[in-house]
């Protein structure tokens, strides 16, 4: 990580950048967060300490509703992999790919299937909003655990609290 120079051209970057600049009423974990946000990549996920944010308009496959894609965040679910669904031009729903019968990764959403699958047992999820639609072989599982999100549609940008 860089420390000493920091490429805030985008406007994006600028706004956290000016955000770090002026937040001295703001944590510390906040300011260095924000300082980590500047460094990374235009359209890359970021972590700015109180919310992950995520541009929508760096993924392709999120253009339209309904839509869902199974990715990895930075600061989100521990590192594992979350899938965004795209549930209106205007809202969407964000959950663990994690299974809830037995910690097992579920598989990528699959166009020409209508549900979310999980191999190990047979378990099987809304791809709207993770909820369970066939319980697995044997056990039970949960609803998949949601993150609370915002989506600010003029910037397409989406905020998920950790
Ligand atoms: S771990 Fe997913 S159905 Fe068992």
């Amino acid at each position: 990580m860089k420390n000493e120079h920091h490429d805030c051209s985008a406007s994006r970057r600028d706004f956290l950048c000016r955000s770090a600049a002026v937040g001295a009423a703001i944590p510390f974990i906040t300011i260095s967060s924000l300082i980590v946000a500047c460094e990374k990549q235009e359209g890359s996920p970021t972590n700015s300490g109180v919310f992950v944010t995520v541009d929508i308009s760096t993924i392709p496959e999120l253009a339209t509703a309904p839509s869902i894609i199974l990715t990895s965040v930075s600061g989100l679910n521990n590192g594992d992999p979350v899938f965004i669904s795209r549930v209106t031009s205007t809202s969407f729903n964000v959950f663990t790919g994690i299974c809830t019968h037995s910690g097992n990764p579920i598989n990528p959403p699959d166009a020409s299937i209508a549900r979310l699958e999980c191999p190990f047992h047979n378990a099987e999820f809304s791809k709207t909003d993770g909820t369970v639609q066939k319980q697995p072989t044997s056990g039970s599982a949960r609803n998949l655990p949601t993150f609370v999100n915002t989506f600010d549609a003029a910037k397409n940008i989406l905020s998920i609290t950790p």
